[in-house]
C-alpha cells in the first residue's frame, strides 16, 4: 500500500535574549526606521551561553514528539537542516539523536542554506513513500550570530537564531506533500558566503584579521534572485499540485525580508491574509525560518486540518525550494476515492486550463515588473549620488 508523509507533531525553540533595532542603533550606524522599512525586522533572538544548534534542536524535537505521542526510541531518522552546526565535525545530527534518546535512529545533517528545511522535508517524504522508514524528525535550526560581523551594518541587522522541528509519520491516507520543486543556481555561490569557514581558506591569523569567518552578502543580487524564484516556484508547485489558487489556504515563505515577500505577493496577486509573516519577531533565521513560521501559524490558528499550504524558500547556494502540503495532522476517515472519480475527471481539464491562464498572467506581470525595475535602477542610483553630492 502506498505510504504518505503526515506531519503529526511540531515544536520550536528560540534563545531567551532579544536584540531590538534600538539595541542595534547603539552598536552600528543604523536606525529602527531604516531596518523596518527596508526589511520589516523589529527584533531577533540571539543565542547566549549554553544555547546552541543542538540544544535548540533537542527542545524543538521533544515538543514535536510529545505532541505526536511518539517515544524517542520509535524514531527511525533525524534530519537536521542547518548551516551553523555546533562543530565542523561531528555532524550535529548525531549529537541531537543521542540527546533525544532516539536510540534506533539514523541521523544526518543537510546543508542547503535557508532552503534547507524544505529540502529536508522533501527528503524525509521520499524515505516514507518508499516504505523504508515510518517516523522521521525534520529540523530547521541556526545559530548564525557567531558568524555575524557585529560591526557591519549591511548584515548584522538581518540575522537571528532559532530552530523548529516537525515529526513526519507514515500514513496510508493521502496527505502531506502534493508537489515540490528543489532548485540550485550554483553560479551565484559567492552571493552569500562565509569565506573563512571551509577548506579553501582554512582558519588562520590572516582569515581572522580579514574577518573571513563572517557572513558576507551581495544583498541586491540575492534580493533579485529571491523575488524571481519565489514567484516562479510557487507558480510551478501550485500548478503541479492540480489545485487552483483558491484552494491554497496559506503560504509560508522564507522570512528574509518583508519587502521580498510583499513583491512576490503582489506579483502572484495573493490575498496578503493568506501569507504568513513573522520576520518582524525573529529576523532572518535561515533554515529555521519556515518551520518557525509554520509553528507560529499553528499557534495563531491560521492552519486547519484539510488546508493546503505552500512552503517556499530561497537562500545561500543560491538555492530555492517549494512544496504544496495537504495539512492533516490527525488521521481522519479515509476518503472514499471510488465515490468521485467521474466528477474529478470531468473537472481536471478545467483546473488545468485555469492554472495555465493564471500562471501565464503572473509570469507576464513579473517580467514587466522586472523590466521596469531594471529601467529604474540607474535612475535611482543617479538620484542617490545626486543627493549625496
Ligand atoms: O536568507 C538569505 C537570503 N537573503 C536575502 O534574501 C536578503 C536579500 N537582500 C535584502 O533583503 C536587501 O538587499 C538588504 C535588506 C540586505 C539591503 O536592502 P537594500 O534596499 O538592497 O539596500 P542597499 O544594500 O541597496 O543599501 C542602500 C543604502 C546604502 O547606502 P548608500 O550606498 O545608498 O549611501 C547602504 O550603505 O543603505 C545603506 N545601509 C544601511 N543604512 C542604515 C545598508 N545597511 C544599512 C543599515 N542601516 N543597517
Amino acid at each position: 500500500m502506498k505510504q504518505y508523509g503526515r506531519i503529526t507533531g511540531w515544536g520550536k525553540s528560540v534563545p531567551e535574549r532579544i536584540l531590538t533595532n534600538h539595541d542595534l542603533e547603539q552598536m552600528v550606524d543604523t536606525s529602527d526606521e531604516w531596518i523596518v522599512t527596508r526589511t520589516g525586522i523589529r527584533e531577533r533572538h540571539i543565542a547566549g551561553p549554553g544555547e546552541t544548534t543542538s540544544s535548540m534542536s533537542v527542545e524543538a524535537c521533544q515538543q514535536a514528539l510529545e505532541r505526536a505521542g511518539v517515544a524517542p526510541e520509535e524514531v527511525d531518522l533525524v534530519i537536521i537542516a542547518t548551516s551553523s552546526p555546533d562543530y565542523f565535525c561531528p555532524p550535529v545530527s548525531s549529537m541531537v539523536q543521542d540527546r533525544l534518546g532516539a536510540t534506533r535512529a539514523g541521523a544526518f545533517t543537510l546543508v542547503a542554506g535557508c532552503t534547507g528545511f524544505v529540502y529536508a522535508l522533501v527528503t524525509a517524504n521520499q524515505f516514507i513513500e518508499t516504505g523504508l522508514y515510518e517516523k522521521i524528525l525534520v529540523v530547521g535550526v541556526e545559530t548564525l550570530s557567531p558568524a555575524v560581523d557585529w560591526t557591519d551594518r549591511n548584515t548584522c541587522v538581518l540575522f537571528g537564531d532559532g530552530g523548529a522541528a516537525v515529526l513526519v509519520e507514515a500514513s496510508d491516507q493521502p496527505t502531506g506533500i502534493l508537489s515540490c520543486e528543489l532548485g540550485s543556481q550554483g553560479q551565484d555561490w559567492d552571493a552569500l558566503i562565509a569565506p573563512g569557514y571551509g577548506t579553501v581558506k582554512p582558519f588562520s591569523e590572516e582569515t581572522l584579521r580579514n574577518g573571513d569567518h563572517y557572513l558576507r552578502m551581495d544583498g541586491r543580487r540575492v534580493f533579485k534572485f529571491a523575488t524571481r524564484k519565489m514567484t516562479n516556484s510557487v507558480i510551478n508547485v501550485v500548478q503541479e499540485s492540480g489545485l487552483t489558487w483558491d484552494e491554497i489556504d496559506l503560504v509560508i515563505p522564507h522570512q528574509a525580508n518583508a519587502r521580498i515577500i510583499d513583491l512576490a505577493v503582489r506579483r502572484l496577486k495573493i490575498d496578503p491574509e493568506k501569507v504568513m509573516v513573522n520576520v518582524d519577531r525573529y529576523g532572518n533565521t535561515s533554515a529555521a525560518s519556515i518551520p518557525l513560521a509554520l509553528c507560529d501559524a499553528l499557534e495563531e490558528g491560521r492552519l486547519q486540518s484539510g488546508d493546503h499550504v505552500v512552503l517556499v524558500g530561497f537562500g545561500a547556494g543560491l538555492t530555492w525550494a517549494a512544496a504544496v502540503l495537504h495539512w492533516q495532522p490527525v488521521a481522519e476517515e479515509p476518503i472514499a476515492v471510488d465515490d468521485w472519480p467521474l466528477l474529478s475527471n470531468l473537472f481536471q481539464p478545467v483546473t488545468r486550463v485555469r492554472n495555465a491562464v493564471w500562471s501565464t498572467q503572473v509570469t507576464a506581470r513579473a517580467r514587466l515588473q522586472d523590466m521596469a525595475l531594471a529601467a529604474m535602477t540607474p535612475i535611482n542610483q543617479w538620484q542617490r549620488r545626486f543627493k549625496r553630492d
